[in-house]
């Protein structure tokens, strides 16, 4: 595991070359280079172009052979790594119960009023302990792994208490340190209002801003914050409140934004700067406008809209509206409790107008910029970490058409072969 690998005769070598979000019509660009090869050492991408010119740049630096691992990718399709850029994927318990209930016509919002949804897994997570929430954590990343996933965020926000929002960062951290995956924490402490604080959403905030915030800060346990900026959760005044106070300590933000009802989050989101501002199923026009020109990405998570059945976001109408569009999974016991990437593009294809190569760009280098990491992950381009996918399939294009099935091979982290599934799955040293 030195993170020295070549993978060469790549049908189509996907890049998605760039360094920064793609927005509106750059979306469809991927920069698609035939018979591809990408040349990485110590887990960094050193160059890329067809399967001649890096044998013949291997050759002309003296490099040897023998010093790398290679891969053969004749007859597939290679991309980067995918980011999935908003997932809840520390918690305890599970609300498969709730699930049944919604199928029988309760709205998610309904079972939140009566004391479940999120409440209920913040029970049961404050119950959990931290090393219960790390073994369910291997798991979930082990599962994103396979799907191709390098890099996801998670947040915390089933906590809703100092001790219980930081063992769930600290778990995160953790895990970062221990898994392939690269994680990145978010702290969600206004994620709903506790029993305790019923009625006093403000006493809440002040509570976040004064007593937790600062902690998570000055350990630096997470690089966001972000809010439930929702109808019966916590207001747009409320949600800027907190979200300038984080900014002062130094966390970039995320807004969860107009996902039940048109609240103004989007607009909140381009008023700060945001990085992203995510969900966006009830976001105004005009809010759409302004996101675009503030430059913040708009994560969509299709696989939330579908489970709770409400109408998707207007992907569309954002990629013509000049946005970056962002797509992640939303992976959380309750409005999404999948982590699964080819769900995830079949919903994004086929019912809300995004198309295959908008979808790639969304779950790459827009992911990455979605995590501002443009520059490091997200495309292979050379001076990049070396996180790469290998499709089982020659084109980009079996991902979307090989409906809900995922098509991943390979998976290359750093540089190393992490995940093989014509080796049985997840390879180690
Ligand atoms: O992104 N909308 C709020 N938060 C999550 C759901 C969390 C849960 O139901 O446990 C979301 O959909
Ligand atoms: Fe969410």
């Amino acid at each position: 595991m030195n993170g020295n690998l070549i993978i060469k005769n790549a049908n189509e070598l996907v890049t998605c070359s760039g360094f920064a979000a793609k927005k509106g019509a750059e979306m469809s660009e991927l920069h698609v280079i035939p018979d591809g090869a990408v040349l990485v050492k110590a887990g960094v991408i050193e160059a890329v172009g067809q399967t001649a010119e890096i044998d013949a740049s291997l050759e002309k630096s003296g490099g040897e052979l023998s010093d790398y691992d290679v891969i053969d990718a004749q007859n597939k399709a290679v991309l980067p790594g995918f980011v999935d850029s908003h997932t809840h994927l520390i918690f305890g318990g599970y609300r498969a119960e709730e699930f049944s209930w919604r199928l029988r016509g309760d709205s998610y919002m309904d079972i939140m009023q009566r004391g479940g949804g999120i409440i209920n897994t913040v029970r049961a997570t404050r119950e959990s302990s931290a090393n219960d929430l790390l073994q369910a954590g291997i798991k979930r990343l082990d599962s994103m792994l396979a799907f191709g996933v390098t890099t996801v965020e998670g947040k915390s926000g089933y906590g809703l208490d100092k001790d219980t929002e930081i063992k769930q960062l600290e778990v995160m951290n953790h895990l970062d340190g221990i898994h392939y995956l690269d994680i990145i924490p978010t702290f969600l402490g206004a994620h709903a209002v506790p029993e305790e604080y019923k009625d006093r959403q403000d006493q809440f905030i002040d509570f976040m801003i004064q007593d937790v915030m600062p902690e998570v800060a000055e350990r630096h346990l997470a690089q966001y914050c972000d809010v439930f900026c929702e109808q019966n959760v916590f207001s747009v005044d409320q949600s800027r409140r907190l979200l300038t106070k984080a900014a002062e300590m130094g966390f970039s933000l995320k807004l969860h934004a107009d996902e039940i009802v048109q609240l103004g989050g989007a607009e909140l989101a381009a008023e700060l700067n945001a990085s992203s501002a995510d969900h966006l199923l009830q976001a105004s026009d005009e809010g759409i406008r302004r996101m675009a020109e503030a430059g913040v990405i708009a994560t969509l998570l299709p696989g939330t809209a579908f489970s709770l059945k409400e109408s998707y976001a207007r992907g569309r109408f954002m990629i013509d509206s000049n946005c970056a569009v962002a797509l992640a999974t939303d992976f959380n016991p309750g409005s999404c409790f999948s982590e699964s990437v080819p769900l995830l593009v079949a919903l994004a294809t086929l019912y809300m107008g995004i198309t295959t190569e908008e979808a790639i760009s969304a779950l790459t280098i827009n992911g990455a910029a979605a995590l501002d990491r443009a520059d490091v992950i997200g495309s292979i381009d050379a001076g990049k970490q070396a996180d790469i996918v290998i499709l089982e399939y020659p084109s980009y294009k079996f991902i979307p058409y090989n409906i809900g099935v995922n098509t991943v091979e390979k998976v290359v982290k750093k540089g190393n072969l992490v995940f093989d599934k014509e080796k049985g799955g997840m390879t180690y040293c």
